[in-house]
C-alpha cells in the first residue's frame, strides 16, 4: 500500500497536493448555494463542504474559503441572511461545475450556465429549479478557523423541498431516487448507489436490514 507521509506531502506541486487532499477525506456532497445580493443580482455556486450539525433544531454549516478575494455567496449572505442549498442532480453536472468560475458580482453563474432561478414561498434567496432538493437557510452565525483562515457558516434550515416520491414513511429521504450527485475531490461527479439500510445499532443486538427479508 502507499504510504505519504506530512513529509511527502509539504514536497508536492500545488495542484497535485489539492487533489490528493481533497479526494482523500471521501465523498462530499455536492451542492449549489444560491443567493441574491443587495442590489437584486441572483448568485449561484457549487459547495462540497455543506454539512449536517443537528436535527433538533435543524441546522447546516459549509466552509467557505479565506475572504482574500470577493466571495459573492458569503457576502450575500452576510448582506441579506438568506441562501438556498440545491442538490446537484446527475443531468446538471455540467451546469453545476460551471458556476465555480470567477465571475463579476454582477453577472449572474444562473444566466451564464442555463441553470435556472426558482423563487418559492416569498423567499428571498432563489432556488435552483432543476434541483430535485432544495433547502430554503437563514444565516446564524460563523466561526473563524484560525489555522487556515477559512470561515465555517452555520444556519438554520427553513424550509425544505423534494419531491414526496423519494421520502421513506419514517421521514428518511432516498437521495439515489433523486438522481442527487456526490464530489470526489474537487472535479470529479459521482452517482452513489444505495446498498442497504439498517436499523438504530444497538449494543448486542445483530444488526438489522430495512430491505433483506428475514433480517428485521
Ligand atoms: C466541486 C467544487 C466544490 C467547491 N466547494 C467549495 C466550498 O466548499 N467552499 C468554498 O468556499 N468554495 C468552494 N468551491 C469554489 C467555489 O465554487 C468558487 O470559489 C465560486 O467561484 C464561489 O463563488 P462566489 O464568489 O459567487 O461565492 C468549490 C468548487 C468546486 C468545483
Amino acid at each position: 500500500m502507499k504510504h505519504i507521509s506530512s513529509n511527502d506531502m509539504d514536497q508536492m506541486k500545488k495542484i497535485f497536493r489539492l487533489n490528493l487532499i481533497n479526494s482523500c477525506t471521501g465523498y462530499k456532497s455536492a451542492n449549489l448555494i444560491a443567493t441574491k445580493s443587495q442590489n437584486g443580482n441572483p448568485n449561484v455556486a457549487v459547495f462540497s463542504s455543506v454539512t449536517h450539525m443537528g436535527s433538533n433544531p435543524a441546522m447546516l454549516g459549509f466552509i467557505t474559503r479565506p475572504l482574500s478575494v470577493a466571495r459573492n455567496t458569503y457576502e450575500n449572505i452576510k448582506n441579506t441572511s438568506y441562501f438556498t442549498v440545491n442538490h446537484i442532480h446527475e443531468k446538471m453536472i455540467e451546469k453545476a461545475h460551471q458556476t465555480a468560475a470567477k465571475y463579476d458580482e454582477n453577472i449572474s453563474e444562473f444566466h451564464k450556465t442555463g441553470l435556472t432561478e426558482e423563487y418559492l414561498d416569498d423567499f428571498h434567496a432563489p432556488y435552483v429549479k432543476q434541483s430535485e432538493i432544495k433547502l430554503g437557510c437563514k444565516y446564524l452565525n460563523e466561526y473563524e478557523i484560525k489555522e487556515n483562515n477559512t470561515l465555517l457558516v452555520v444556519a438554520s434550515i427553513e424550509h425544505i423541498y423534494f419531491d414526496e416520491g423519494i421520502q421513506m414513511p419514517d421521514g428518511w429521504l432516498r437521495l439515489d431516487d433523486a438522481g442527487t450527485v456526490a464530489v470526489n475531490g474537487l472535479d470529479g461527479y459521482s452517482l452513489p448507489n444505495l446498498l442497504d439500510r439498517f436499523h438504530y445499532a444497538r449494543p448486542g443486538e445483530e444488526v438489522k436490514s430495512f430491505f433483506k427479508k428475514g433480517n428485521g
